[in-house]
């Protein structure tokens, strides 16, 4: 189970992120392009599982890592995959938001929503036997960092996954 937001601060957060979410813009020709140009096979057929939302969140978070690291293909590949595991609960933005409110409140969450809030370990059984760093990021996303992920790459991740601010030194979840 990933570490669950203890802050309300995460409202502000989940409405600022609600109009993407809800209209997410699918992926370009070109992006499909950079995609394919990024992925294996099999990498690539997890992408594409995902929902539409969560593929632009990934895309747009790769596009962040090349930008700040031109050439840093693995650590894109790893922002592409991260939450692939969120596609088994199969929840759109308000079933996320449902899931993290019960998160926020620390009640349990029934059936497809428990399952959202175990998208990490879940993506990161689905992505074995990938590098390291793309099954420890998402392994790991709501945690801390692990020591085989360098400080620098970690930062970047983050940053790129958008939203995943520590307030108070609490995780902050994430539903985009
Ligand atoms: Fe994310």
């Amino acid at each position: 189970m990933s570490d669950h937001p203890r802050t309300p601060a995460h409202a502000l957060h989940l409405m600022r992120r609600a109009r993407g979410s809800i209209r997410p813009r699918p992926l370009s020709p070109r992006e499909e392009a950079e995609v394919a140009g990024l992925l294996d096979e099999r990498l690539a057929g997890l992408f594409w599982e995902q929902p539409v939302m969560d593929q632009r969140h990934a895309i747009d978070a790769a596009h962040l890592v090349l930008a700040r690291r031109p050439g840093a293909r693995n650590i894109a590949r790893a922002a592409l995959l991260h939450d692939v595991g969120k596609r088994h609960a199969r929840l759109g933005f308000f079933g996320r938001v449902a899931a993290t409110t019960l998160a926020l409140l620390r009640l349990p969450a029934p059936g497809r929503l428990r399952v959202y809030l175990d998208h990490a370990r879940l993506g990161a059984e689905d992505l074995t036997g990938a590098d390291e760093l793309i099954v420890g990021y998402a392994r790991h996303q709501d945690g801390s960092r692990p020591d085989f992920i360098p400080a620098g790459t970690w930062a970047l991740l983050k940053e790129a996954d958008g939203e995943k601010h520590r307030l108070a030194d609490e995780a902050q979840y994430d539903v985009g």
